[in-house]
């Protein structure tokens, strides 16, 4: 545990992550390490090459072979991470940031942890001063994600604890009423720790809940309306479409991520605050318990990996934490080169 963040820039050390793109632009992740290699069928390239030389060198391997070596970014490294659960992907871990309103300092609680990617995107944005509360029900994506937190930051910083548990069970007793400045829930139900999520939440503090179906989210506003404790729920989606610009070729690339999550945001209400526009009658719109519990049958099961899956990413996850705090061989992994062949599945 440590407050220090890894260094994400200047010349290359050992225990740095480096993505290295050889002449086919495929992309291969490597953890350096002190008289460590990385072998290819084109040869050796030798870790010591690498360390010591700016961020963005060529490097050369024993074959000649020339090799851009770049410091993963955060987005590289949560696209290519061993996954537990599906990850939240970049686009749409920086309107969480930006929604939820996360600064420097503040206390935040995310549920669940999954795999640990936007756990990272929270890390960065609360800062050293900042506290982030993660929540996890199963052991196995808790061990993934730490282990993927350290890989990336070096060590598991203090200022982040997982707790293994349901939100709803475990929230209450692991923060203060009303101490928390910020709640994420990524989960199948979060209409199911609303209670909760309101009595950890300082009044005017931010709840964004990333939804993956239409029906959940539907469900989660009115189960959030129907607590009188929120500002009226904003929702959204973010879609980003990347353009291919090359001479006088310029227009939308062929192919993007279509769809990945809703996000709906909403603010805790001071104690006994009714704001004026919720004092209306109910519309012939709304709905009974029983009509949005039929509209999201309990076929909305989790998606879950295989154990196998699992078992081999909590290995690698661990593996990479290690060799990134330098306790054990550098590690080399295969990273997609492909984001998109990745896309973040509908259900959890
Ligand atoms: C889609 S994953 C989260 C991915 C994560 N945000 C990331 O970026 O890597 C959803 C996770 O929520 C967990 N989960 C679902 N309901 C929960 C609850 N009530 N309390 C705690 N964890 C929960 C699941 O086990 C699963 O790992």
């Amino acid at each position: 545990m440590t407050d220090a963040f890894r260094r994400q820039s200047g010349p290359f050390r050992a225990g740095d992550r480096v993505q290295l793109t050889g002449p086919k632009g495929h992309l291969n992740t490597v953890t350096l390490k002190e008289d460590g290699e990385f072998h290819t069928h084109r040869g050796i390239l030798s870790h010591n090459t690498v360390i010591g030389a700016p961020d963005a060198s060529v490097v050369t391997s024993t074959n000649g072979i020339e090799y851009l070596a770049l410091r993963p970014l955060l987005t590289d490294f949560v696209m290519s991470m061993p996954r537990g659960a599906a990850i939240v992907y970049p686009k749409d871990a920086a309107q969480i940031l930006a929604q939820a309103d996360i600064f420097p300092g503040a206390t935040v609680v995310e549920a669940g942890v999954g795999s640990g990617a936007l756990s990272l995107w929270l890390l960065r944005a609360i800062g050293t001063t900042g506290r982030l509360h993660s929540f996890e029900r199963r052991q196995e994506f808790a061990d993934v994600a730490e282990g993927n937190v350290a890989a990336f930051l070096g060590a598991v910083p203090s200022n982040w604890t997982v707790t293994v548990g349901d939100l709803a069970e475990s929230l209450p007793t692991a923060v203060e009423p009303g101490s928390v400045d910020r709640v994420v829930l990524d989960m199948l139900a979060p209409w199911e720790c609303l209670d909760v999520t309101a009595d950890a939440l300082t009044p005017g503090g931010v709840l964004i809940c990333y939804i993956a179906t239409v029906t959940q989210l539907s469900r989660v506003a009115e189960a959030l309306r129907r607590t009188g404790l929120f500002t009226e729920p904003q929702s959204s989606e973010t879609m980003v479409r990347t353009w291919h610009v090359e001479g006088l070729a310029v227009r939308p690339d062929h192919r993007m991520i279509g769809h990945t999550g809703f996000l709906l945001t909403a603010r805790r209400l001071a104690p006994g605050a009714i704001p004026p526009q919720l004092k209306r009658r109910p519309s012939k719109t709304d709905y009974s318990d029983a009509d949005v519990e039929a509209w999201t049958p309990g076929s909305l099961g989790e998606r879950q990996p295989t154990d196998k899956a699992l078992r081999k990413n909590v290995r690698e996850a661990h593996a990479a934490a290690e060799a990134a705090m330098g306790a054990s061989d550098a590690v080399t992994t295969e990273a997609p080169t492909d984001d998109q062949s990745d896309n973040r599945e509908p259900l959890e």
